[in-house]
């Protein structure tokens, strides 16, 4: 079984002075999910996500060899600018710093170079859609290539474990952004390679019900979250229902495992509502207690449910760590269920603004050195 030890960069060429590459990485939607974790960002329980299509963040890395003429200067520090959407974005630059330090035993060459790293995303900014996914996929992804262009042998599926692995230290669910349409991350009996280090493909047929599966995401509020998921997770420490949940998550990805193969979108929903439902009641039910959902968004699920009801249309939501409701759907029931998003929902969301996206592939890449 592949250790962390197995992702520390031992041998490679210091010959690389200088380049640049652009990665795009998607965002994802969980359907079992990840909330808890153990120390070094191990998941306390397996998540499952849909990976999206249209939502992404496209990163540059540029990144030239430092010079240290004086003998005062050493590569004792990271060295490196940000700009978001070709602007210096200083408020961004502590959180990478903090996923530099973490990844630096598996990448020591780092702070041999200067890095440019210059990021957008293609969803409005601030829309209560998590970049940090995405965003710490695309840097993982470009890193990677950097690593790739230093030891020219590595192998492709080396290249795309080590990127998923580093994503998952900038940002948990960011491992299940790399590659692959739906992802596993956390080790599971019923799933082959997975493992709490990086995310997984997961490889068995997949019924046609779900190609293309659409995801309309609602946008009820941009605001900032009052809680960050990386508190939120800490607030599983000591949960009264803690230890039940992380028994629920890997028996409802058995199920979901199932589900995914016959396509029974019926049991589809009933597992994919329960485990949003539950991921909010895990912050209802902690200490202290918090509620992210608001008015509007339990006014979008209650309508989900009659037109779910009255049509027979196998439309569910899904949410996340906020008030944004995703609504799934099968490809097949597009133009009626958008027909009924644009009617009933829209007038819940922040401006009226909504996402359509898809089920996607993961990362790509856009510039190569
Ligand atoms: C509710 O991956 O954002 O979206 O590891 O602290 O960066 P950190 O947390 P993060 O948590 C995501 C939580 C979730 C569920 C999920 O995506 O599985």
């Amino acid at each position: 079984m592949i250790s962390e030890t197995d992702f520390i960069a031992n041998h490679y060429s210091t010959e690389l002075n200088q380049g640049n590459f652009i990665w795009s990485a998607p965002s994802n939607i969980a359907l079992v999910k990840y909330w808890g974790k153990k120390q070094d960002q191990i998941p306390a329980n397996q998540s499952l996500s849909f990976t999206l299509n249209k939502c992404k963040t496209i990163t540059k890395l540029g990144f030239e060899r430092r010079r240290f003429d004086k003998l005062s200067e050493t590569n004792s520090t990271f060295s490196f600018d940000l700009l978001f959407e070709g602007q210096p974005k200083e408020d961004f630059k502590p959180k990478i710093h903090k996923f530099l330090e973490r990844i630096e035993k598996y990448c020591p060459y780092l702070k041999n170079y200067h890095f440019t790293i210059d990021t957008q995303n293609t969803f409005p900014h601030s829309s209560g859609i998590a970049s940090s996914a995405s965003g710490m996929a695309a840097l993982a992804m470009n890193i990677m290539s950097l690593e790739k262009e230093l030891n020219p042998s590595m192998t492709e599926e080396y290249f795309y474990k080590k990127a998923s692995f580093l994503a998952r230290l900038g940002s948990g669910s960011a491992c299940r952004s790399i590659k692959g349409s739906i992802v596993v991350w956390g080790e599971h009996q019923e799933i082959e390679e997975s493992s709490n280090l990086f995310g997984v493909a997961f490889t068995s047929g997949v019924h046609s019900n779900f190609n293309n599966y659409q995801d309309t995401i609602l946008l009820v509020d941009k605001g900032e979250k009052q809680v960050s998921s990386t508190l939120g997770h800490d607030l599983m420490h000591n949960h009264p229902f803690a230890a039940q949940r992380f028994l629920q998550a890997p028996e409802n990805l058995s199920k979901l495992k199932s589900i995914l193969e016959n396509g029974n979108l019926e049991e589809f929903i009933k597992i994919v509502e329960s485990e949003a439902l539950t991921l909010h009641a895990m912050m209802m039910t902690s200490m202290p207690y918090f509620i992210l959902m608001k008015p509007n968004t339990l006014a979008i699920i209650n309508k989900i449910w009659s037109f779910r009801n009255e049509t027979k249309i196998p439309v569910c939501f899904t949410l996340d760590a906020g008030a944004n409701v995703h609504v799934l759907y099968p490809e097949n029931n597009k133009n009626e269920t958008l027909q009924f998003i644009k009617d009933e929902l829209v007038g819940y969301c922040q401006n009226g603004q909504y996402i359509c996206d898809e089920i996607g592939f993961g990362s790509q890449l856009i510039l190569e050195n």
